[in-house]
């Protein structure tokens, strides 16, 4: 129950440290109850938004990432325990400090992969709940979670205790699998970016993998991820020659993945160590992004040393 004694959507314990764990519980609340209602909105605002139509890392905004912003945005600063909301569509932190001003950061990437908007394909929303100002580093997150508008509706959530999976639905969210962990023997990858713009190193990396695993890639990470997770490999979204800084964002993306695949018992990296122990300097920073089970993310990193 919340403290005004309404029922909780998310009304299971969770191991967070440090007392947070009320504050963590209304934000996934919050995130259980709105996603339906993104998804329900998506009809009518696949096309891009009005203004600028495009958000701060100069990428097409498509209304539905306003819309879906605007949604999680209100409720989730509203929350008495967030001091801060950060959106991947948004310039700047929205400080939403209450007087007691002591609380938790929410970084939000309200529609991964709106791309997929036009041609009909899965996307999702990521969130992030660091104690600590935004920017923040990834071992700074005390739980972070990703819903996947996929066939259905799912949730994947990550506090420091484990991996979890539900399934959402009229505002509520039923368990489908308590310990999510990445299968022992992997199966899949997914790269993103064009092949001649990879380094030759990630190239001669990707040509072995490709030989050991099957291709599953689908152009929005949460989806990407979802399947690493369910079959094992590994997703990438490396260093480009045209970007030497990536393509991902490390407050909205990286970090949040991260913290997700090593809870599940894999590895995450930027191509020299975890995601988690990267530097935060910039809101909108970007980051290669490369996640998956252990012995493929050590290798990867061996190829690019
Ligand atoms: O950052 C948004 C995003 O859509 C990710 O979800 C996805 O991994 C990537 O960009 C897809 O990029 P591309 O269209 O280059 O494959």
């Amino acid at each position: 129950m919340s403290e005004d004694g309404r029922r909780l959507a998310y009304d299971r314990e969770l191991a967070v440290d440090d007392g947070h764990e009320d504050v963590v519980r209304e934000v996934v609340d919050v995130i259980v109850r709105t996603a339906p209602e993104i998804r329900g909105g998506l009809v009518g605002r696949r096309g891009t938004a009005d203004g600028e139509g495009e958000n701060p890392s100069g990428e097409t905004q498509a209304e539905a990432d306003v819309w879906a912003d605007d949604l999680l945005g209100d409720r989730l600063s509203a929350l008495e325990g967030v001091v801060q909301y950060a959106s991947e569509e948004r310039a700047e932190v929205v400080d939403c400090a209450s007087s007691s001003s002591t609380g938790l950061s929410v970084a939000v990437d309200p529609l991964d992969g709106s791309s997929n908007l036009a041609s009909n394909n899965p996307m999702g929303t990521i969130f992030g709940v660091y104690d600590a100002p935004i920017p923040a580093q990834g071992r700074d997150l005390v739980a972070a979670g990703y819903i996947c508008y996929g066939p259905i509706t799912t949730m994947i959530l990550a506090t420091d205790d484990g991996v979890a999976e539900y399934e959402l639905a009229d505002g509520d969210a039923t368990t489908l699998r308590e310990d999510v962990r990445l299968p022992a023997e992997p199966t899949v990858y997914g790269f993103g970016g064009r092949v001649p713009d990879w380094p030759a190193d990630f190239r001669t990396y990707a040509r072995e993998i490709e030989s050991e695993l099957k291709l599953r890639y689908g152009g929005a990470m949460v989806a990407d991820v979802n399947q690493v997770l369910s079959y094992g490999g590994i997703f990438a979204y490396p260093t480009l020659e045209s970007r030497p800084e990536g393509k991902l964002r490390l407050q909205f993306e990286g970090n949040p993945i991260g913290y997700i695949v090593e809870r599940a018992g894999g590895r995450s990296s930027n191509g020299r160590r975890s995601l988690l122990e990267a530097e935060a300097t910039d809101l909108h920073e970007r980051t290669p992004v490369y996640v998956g089970n252990d012995g493929l993310v050590d290798r990867l990193e061996g190829a690019l040393a």
